[in-house]
């Protein structure tokens, strides 16, 4: 009888053991925003192993990876322009000569995660074979390389319907049984933030990014977003945001030719958003400054804050904006944001703040509760709530401060 009662017991730990590890594929692949790289913004298809690699190198010396940074993602224009004969993809030879198998255990040897790039249509938008009618071949060929995170464009779908689309290669994705992150990319046109949570981890809700601030410059027919156009399309989904279904703003543009200051704005606001983190630029060719913001990890601590609550915005007098983001231990970071053209004053009395925002439960009274504050930029303690905080801010500056309940002294 005994006997028969360990047999049992045993046989439902394994099941209540494999049970918690498919749940686990299922729900828990992201459970902070990914961080990583994209060839995309910099290079679009004009890729190739050797670059690559060189890439892969800086990516580690330049403490890219030491600063939470795992992903390396090739984006379009990796594969031949047509399948083979038994309809498979093929790594472009030209570009891969070694093969794209090759290429994945190089960067997992480094300790990454590899990514890769496919569209739910017949062709990918740069026109290379897309994934429509094989779905499951696919997937089980980007799992045979090792492919950690795939993301999954929207080019050439005619009349498909986005959810089933996403959903069929999701399940390819789970039936390989490799943990692979489900990057969804539409561009928000079917509003991915009611019906992506399950289907993929992160999801695009805005048009492609470009270097550009705050200005929407066309190329040819088709106008790209600037940083401040996806940003403000950003607070109405912030409650649908959340751990292994993080809203995405798209890739990150540091590095690629905005100002300093406007670099440190789009990444600081980016953290505010608790957003996926891929940065674009030539990790070959980056300055001090943009390795400076790409790696500050106080900011990055802010992105990953395990609550992963987006930031909501509130405007001061003087047109200054302050963007909220609860944080864990009823921490709270705060980004003042001047996106005007001119410096602008801040001139705060604390105790006359109050922040309240019924999504995260949050009701602050800075008359009745004392915060110590840290600047995240400057890196050193900035103060505490009881005294006036007067500053200026620069055109698209941004002063970032970390908030953390005095404690008491008397
Ligand atoms: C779309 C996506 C971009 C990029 C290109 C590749 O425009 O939104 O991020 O992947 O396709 O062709």
């Amino acid at each position: 009888m005994n006997l028969i009662k360990t047999i049992l017991t045993g046989c439902l730990s394994i099941l209540w053991l494999a049970n918690a590890s498919a749940q686990k594929t299922e729900t828990s692949l992201a459970p902070l925003p990914p961080m990583g790289w994209n060839t995309w913004n910099t290079f679009q298809t004009k890729i190739n192993e050797d670059m690559l690699k060189e890439m892969v190198d800086r990516y580690v010396s330049s403490g890219m990876r030491e600063a939470g940074y795992r992903y390396f993602v090739l984006d379009d224009g990796w594969m031949s322009m047509d399948r083979d004969a038994a309809g498979s993809l093929v790594a472009d030879p030209v570009k891969f000569p070694h093969g794209m198998k090759a290429f994945a255990d190089y960067v997992h040897a480094k300790g990454l995660k590899f990514g890769i790039y496919n569209c739910a249509g017949s062709k990918t938008c740069a026109g290379y074979p897309g994934t429509r009618g094989h779905e499951y071949e696919d997937a089980r060929l980007y799992a045979s390389w090792g492919v950690d995170f795939l993301k999954y464009d929207w080019c050439n779908t005619d009349s498909l319907n986005a959810p089933e689309a996403y959903k069929t290669m999701s399940a390819a994705l789970r039936a390989t049984g490799r943990p692979i992150v489900f990057s969804i990319c539409e561009w928000g046109d079917h509003a991915p933030w009611l019906w992506a949570g399950g289907v993929g981890e992160l999801y695009r809700t805005t048009g492609d990014i470009s270097a550009s601030f705050n200005v929407r410059k066309p190329i040819g027919n088709w106008t790209p977003q600037s940083v401040t156009s996806i940003l403000d399309l950003q607070e109405a989904i912030r409650k649908y945001n959340g751990p292994n279904h993080w809203n995405d703003p798209d890739m990150l543009e540091v590095g690629n030719g905005m100002s300093t200051v406007e670099d440190r704005s789009h990444f600081s606001l980016w953290c505010m958003l608790a957003a996926p983190l891929a940065a674009g630029n030539d990790l070959r060719k980056m300055s001090p400054q943009t390795v400076e913001i790409l790696t500050n990890g106080e900011m990055i601590a802010i992105d990953q804050d395990a609550r992963g609550i987006a930031a909501f915005k509130m405007v001061l007098p003087d047109s200054v904006e302050l963007w909220v983001k609860p944080l864990k231990n009823n921490e709270l970071a705060l980004c003042f944001f001047n996106r005007t053209g001119s410096t602008r004053n801040i001139s705060l009395n604390w105790k006359d703040l109050i922040i309240t925002d019924k999504f995260s439960g949050t009701d602050i009274h800075f008359g009745k509760e004392i915060f110590s504050m840290r600047d995240m930029w400057a890196r050193k303690a900035a103060g505490d709530t009881k005294s006036k905080m007067e500053k200026q801010l620069a055109s698209h500056d941004v002063l970032v401060l970390r908030l953390k309940p005095a404690v008491a002294t008397n």
